[in-house]
């Protein structure tokens, strides 16, 4: 069982405290540990360049074109059994670093629906297909650290991340006021039990289940909704559509059941939004033959250059 914590936080900083005493309750359950601070890596973000996905729609591997460490960390998260994050909360939300790194790990080509579409055309063709370990059940925990109590987008962000190679969530806590989290002796025990929770998690993948606070979608235990023009309120992590109701103060989300099987989370919902795409994308490359089209994104590529600072 093997278990790797990536921290976000500065090098020794309360992230890195805090995953390494998760880290040390996954060993005493026996896990193989390993630990990244991120900060550590020369990790450049998704240019929105599409070769993993086309290389993967080809009976190709999906690999990323961009040269730099995320090679190597993609290796070992695809080998991992069970995956720890440590992030600092900026901005109410997962920091800039995490945000590149998921777009890497969690962009089309990591998604569970791409690739398996992507191993029925390589099948098909005789070609090598993605990598066997995209499909491997995986647990996922957060531990999120904020310096005051502005912290409410962090969990969203985190827990979107699980959804695209649908690795199980099984805990999370956001941490609010707690830069000085080592010398919380409630808190840093609770990072230990997110620890040992994750690895009792990855002893028994199949029945593994999410054991932290529940939420208000039960679907996939968000707290965070988005209420759209039509009047419909979302689910910001699986996407379920559906309304809140609030009885003696307690908030309940309800919906259709269904529309279950459109959940983000599901390999159904996934193949769906698959389908979306390839339909929207096939009209817009019939649109790109055309010479209007054409006409105007020379109009707009020719209108005025990108201001870079002058290098040496
Ligand atoms: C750019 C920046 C933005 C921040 N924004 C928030 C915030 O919105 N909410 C919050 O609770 N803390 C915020 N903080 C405090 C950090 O969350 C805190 O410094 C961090 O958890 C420390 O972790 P570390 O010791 O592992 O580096 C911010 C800090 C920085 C540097």
């Amino acid at each position: 069982m093997k278990i790797l914590a990536i921290s976000c936080g500065t090098i020794n900083g309360n992230n890195d405290a805090m995953v390494k005493e998760a880290l040390m309750g996954a060993q005493e359950q026996g896990a193989e540990i390993e630990f990244i601070n991120l900060n550590r890596l020369n990790l450049k973000p998704c240019t929105g360049c599409i070769a993993c996905v086309t290389s993967l729609m080809t009976g190709g591997n999906g690999d990323c074109v961009i040269k730099d460490d995320f090679k190597w960390i993609d290796d070992k998260i695809l080998d991992a059994d069970g995956l720890l994050f440590a992030v600092p909360v900026f901005e109410k939300a997962a920091p800039g670093l995490f945000n590149v790194l998921q777009d890497r790990m969690c962009g089309p080509a990591h998604d569970t629906g791409t690739n398996t579409v992507a191993k029925q055309l390589a099948e098909k063709a005789g070609k090598p297909g993605p990598d066997p370990r995209k499909f491997k059940k995986k647990a996922v925990a957060y531990i999120a650290i904020g310096g005051s109590d502005w912290t409410t987008k962090v969990s969203s962000d985190l827990n979107s991340a699980a959804m695209s190679g649908m690795w199980k969530v099984i805990d999370e806590e956001v941490f609010q006021w707690s830069k000085g989290i080592m010398m919380d002796d409630a808190a840093v025990a609770r990072c230990r039990e997110i620890g040992v929770n994750l690895a009792k998690a990855c002893k028994d993948i199949e029945n593994a289940k999410y054991v932290g606070l529940p939420g208000i979608c039960s679907i996939c235990n968000s707290r965070n909704f988005y209420f759209d023009k039509r009047g419909m309120v979302i689910c910001e992590v699986c996407g379920m559509e559906g309304a809140i109701a609030c009885d003696d103060g307690k908030y309940t989300f309800t919906f259709d059941e269904a529309l279950l099987p459109l959940a983000h989370t599901t390999l159904s919902g996934k193949i769906k939004h698959m389908d979306d795409i390839y339909q929207n994308e096939s009209k817009l490359m019939d649109t790109q033959k055309t010479p209007e089209y054409r006409a105007r994104r020379k109009k707009y590529a020719d209108f005025i250059q990108s201001s870079v600072p002058p290098r040496d």
